[in-house]
């Protein structure tokens, strides 16, 4: 029984007692939370009647994943992802925060669509979905968009992307970066030259040469980095570089950083992982935009992950229904699934080779990327009076990827039939579990009158 309560959301939630749970990886305590918040932490705190118990058997508690870099597909996408099944997605990964891109149909580059995203996020209530707004109408390049009118709707815009497309001319990437200086808010750029990535398929070098793929020189990422650093020291405005995929883009955001530009960059847990060498089979699942690199760019990518270079992992979770996937190299989409995958592949590349403790996973997995967004209550630390958003982990755990039992729409994972370690035993949200040993709690599927788990049917 619950003793029916609303936190500041307004959400109906029960008191929580979390037992045995390892904060940062650190000594085993108890966490009471009423109203969505910590209220208690210490050892042997009592199960008073109404209150949930949730035992963490020893689990690794962090503060609730933000992801800056999340596909959800809807409006216009249905077929491979929608808000319901990407917030599934999100909350069995651990996530509690996901910014939704704007590279939908209808574009989101309106208030009225922005609003629409933010609102099926609240209805569906697994996670907070953020909305990214376009920084050009239709994602063209050539007319800003309202950046203004966004920020200040409902939704609250706080990034602003064209991602898939980068935002080319130097005179609007100016301009909006002038904007966004002002309504403090964030540009995210999808750094590519597309002057230079004409017919583009794979990396550029052997193994594109091999398989007789265009490639896709590292040197467009890394000119329009550079060229972006200079304009957002001009303008003053925060810059955020996804998925950097180049060792030399590295350099770049080094030199900025230490000339004071404010600048951050993710890096996709893909990139983090895998390589072109996977290319060889010409399986579209390996396909993504920016292109997977050689074994010294994913050394790289670790290394200034580890350093902080490269702030936080951003899963560029692109989900495609299997009719966009399934066809021959050059036709099939780019872009692969990431949000049920990204702690274990960060376990497997970072932890497992001391490169981060479970310290550094709360700062590339939560705190880094709300710090970024400017998202107050995500990203906290896990103390008394703090808002009751966690991932909660099994270290121990290994499991078999199999894309066919994702919770997402799709089953486009690169990672598809792997062992990986570690697995989200539990993801709470401002006080309630949205996701449990795998399957999702009904919370949102319960206001829709259906329980799913798993693939959603189409
Ligand atoms: O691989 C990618 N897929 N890269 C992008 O930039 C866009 C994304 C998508 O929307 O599918
Ligand atoms: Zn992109």
């Amino acid at each position: 029984m619950s003793r029916g309560r609303c936190n500041r959301n307004g959400d109906h939630v029960a008191d929580l007692l979390i037992t045995n749970a390892r904060p940062y990886g650190e000594d085993a305590t108890d966490l009471l939370v009423r109203d969505g918040v910590v209220t208690e932490i210490g050892n042997d705190l009592p199960a008073v009647e109404g209150v949930e118990v949730l035992d963490a058997d020893g689990a690794v508690l962090l503060p609730g994943f933000v992801d800056l870099h999340t596909h959800l597909r809807e409006p216009g996408g249905e077929e491979s992802e929608t808000v319901e099944t990407g917030s599934r997605a999100a909350a069995r990964g651990g996530y509690t925060a996901v910014f939704a891109m704007p590279n939908t149909d209808p574009v989101a580059d309106t208030a009225v669509v922005v609003e629409h995203v933010r609102r099926r996020g609240e209805e569906v209530g697994l996670v907070d979905v953020h909305p990214v707004g376009a920084v050009t109408v239709g994602l063209e390049g050539v007319k800003m968009a309202e950046l203004g009118t966004m920020a200040k709707s409902r939704a609250g815009v706080r990034m602003f992307s064209d991602d898939g497309r980068c935002v080319h001319d130097p005179v609007i990437m100016r301009r909006a970066l002038e904007y966004a200086s002002a309504l403090d808010v964030v540009i995210a750029q999808h750094a590519e030259d597309h002057r230079l990535t004409v017919g583009a398929q794979a990396h550029e070098g052997v193994v594109a040469s091999r398989l007789g793929l265009t490639g896709w020189p590292a040197t467009a990422e890394e000119t329009i980095v550079a060229r972006d650093c200079a304009l957002a020291r001009e303008a003053g405005a925060k810059l955020h570089v996804c998925h950097v995929s180049s060792a030399r883009t590295i350099e770049v955001l080094r030199a900025a950083k230490a000339q004071g530009v404010r600048v951050s960059a993710e890096v996709t847990p893909h990139h983090l992982l895998l390589t072109d060498a996977a290319l060889s089979g010409y399986d579209p699942v390996h396909k993504v935009n920016p292109p997977l690199r050689t074994g010294e760019d994913t050394k790289a990518m670790r290394a200034a992950l580890a350093e902080g270079v490269i702030d936080v992992v951003g899963t560029d979770h692109a989900p495609h229904a299997a009719q966009y996937k399934d066809t021959e190299w050059a036709a099939a989409r780019p872009g692969m699934l990431g949000l049920e995958t990204a702690l274990s592949v960060v376990v497997h590349t970072m932890v497992e080779p001391g490169l981060l403790d479970w310290r550094g996973v709360a700062r590339v997995l939560s705190e880094r990327p709300a710090e970024i967004a400017g998202l107050p209550d995500q990203g906290r630390p896990i103390a008394v009076g703090e808002p009751a958003t966690f991932a909660l982990v099994d270290p121990d755990a290994v499991w078999t990827v199999r894309g066919a039992a994702l919770a997402s729409r799709a089953s486009n994972t690169p990672f598809e039939g792997m062992r990986l370690p570690a697995a989200v035993a539990a993801t709470v949200l401002r006080g309630r579990v949205t996701a449990r040993s795998g399957a999702v709690a009904p919370i949102g599927a319960a206001r829709n009158g259906s329980v799913a788990e798993g693939k959603a049917q189409v």
